[in-house]
């Protein structure tokens, strides 16, 4: 029995990467799983896979986290499907990286409906079913550049840092209820938005980094199972750094 056992888990962008490497950690936890991925196929492969390996029940729903009404549609689904929702995880993300004066209209917004509005859209979704049950764990996946800005990243810096901003915000709202809202803001961890990197960039990033390597998914995965779980009860607003020491 995992500290989660019966709990039901919602992460989104769980096809790959971080997020997969979320999701693998609670199902290991005995969550049961709503991968949410923006295709069908690769989120009933992901979930396919995380329910041989765990033995948890796991299901995978297609939804561009940017599409209000559609996230809205989805989300119900779930609930019906799993009868109740405990954790969601908000972890989708894209990167549009340009300076300002070559960033076109179209990176700002995309970035920002993914990243920022995406975490709204379920948060609006889900969080009726976690004020009914007066129990919710809410991790939002940012980044230490929402803290510290980087060239060439004045979209997805915003965003993140605006992601930051509605946690702690909501985490007032919702404390009452026994629902806490916390924020994961990893550095450099290597996944395909990381490989799409040049080589040099990714060295000298890793050089920087007290630790001397870059993170794992798993090492962003270990603390948001923390904050997902009952014993991370009386931690809320928070923002804490999954970085190998590169933010402080
Ligand atoms: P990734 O690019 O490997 O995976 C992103 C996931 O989000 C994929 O499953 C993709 O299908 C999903 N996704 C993208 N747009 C979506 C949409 N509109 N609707 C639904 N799903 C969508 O990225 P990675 O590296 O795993 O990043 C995960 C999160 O961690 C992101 O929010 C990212 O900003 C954040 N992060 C990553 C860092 C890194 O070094 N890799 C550092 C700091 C933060």
């Amino acid at each position: 029995m995992g500290a989660l056992t019966g709990q039901v888990a919602v992460v989104t962008g769980a096809t790959r990467g971080i997020g997969n490497a979320i999701a693998r950690r609670l199902a290991d936890e005995g969550a049961n799983l709503a991968l949410i991925g923006t295709r069908q196929e690769t989120a009933d492969a992901a979930a396919a896979a995380i329910a041989q390996d765990t033995k948890v029940q796991a299901k995978g729903y297609a939804v561009d986290v940017s599409d209000f009404a559609k996230v809205n549609e989805v989300i119900s689904r779930i609930i019906a499907d799993f009868g109740r929702l405990d954790i969601l995880v908000n972890n989708a993300g894209i990167t549009k990286d340009n300076l300002l004066m070559r960033m076109r209209e179209e990176e700002w917004d995309a970035v920002l409906a993914v990243n920022l509005k995406g975490a709204f859209n379920c948060l609006k979704a889900a969080s009726r079913t976690m004020l009914k049950a007066h129990y919710g764990r809410i991790v939002n996946i940012a980044s230490i550049v929402g803290l510290s800005g980087n060239a060439g990243q004045c979209n997805y810096a915003a965003s993140k840092a605006g992601l930051v901003g509605f946690s702690k915000s909501l985490a007032r709202e919702l404390a009452s209820r026994d629902i806490t809202v916390n924020v994961i803001a990893p550095g450099f961890i290597d996944t395909d938005m990381t490989a799409a990197l040049p080589q040099a960039t990714r060295e000298a990033l890793c050089t920087q980094i007290p630790m001397g390597r870059c993170g794992k998914p798993e090492d962003v995965a270990n603390a948001v199972c923390f904050l997902a779980s009952p014993a991370a009860a009386y931690i809320t607003g928070q923002v804490l750094c999954v970085d190998g020491g590169l933010a402080m």
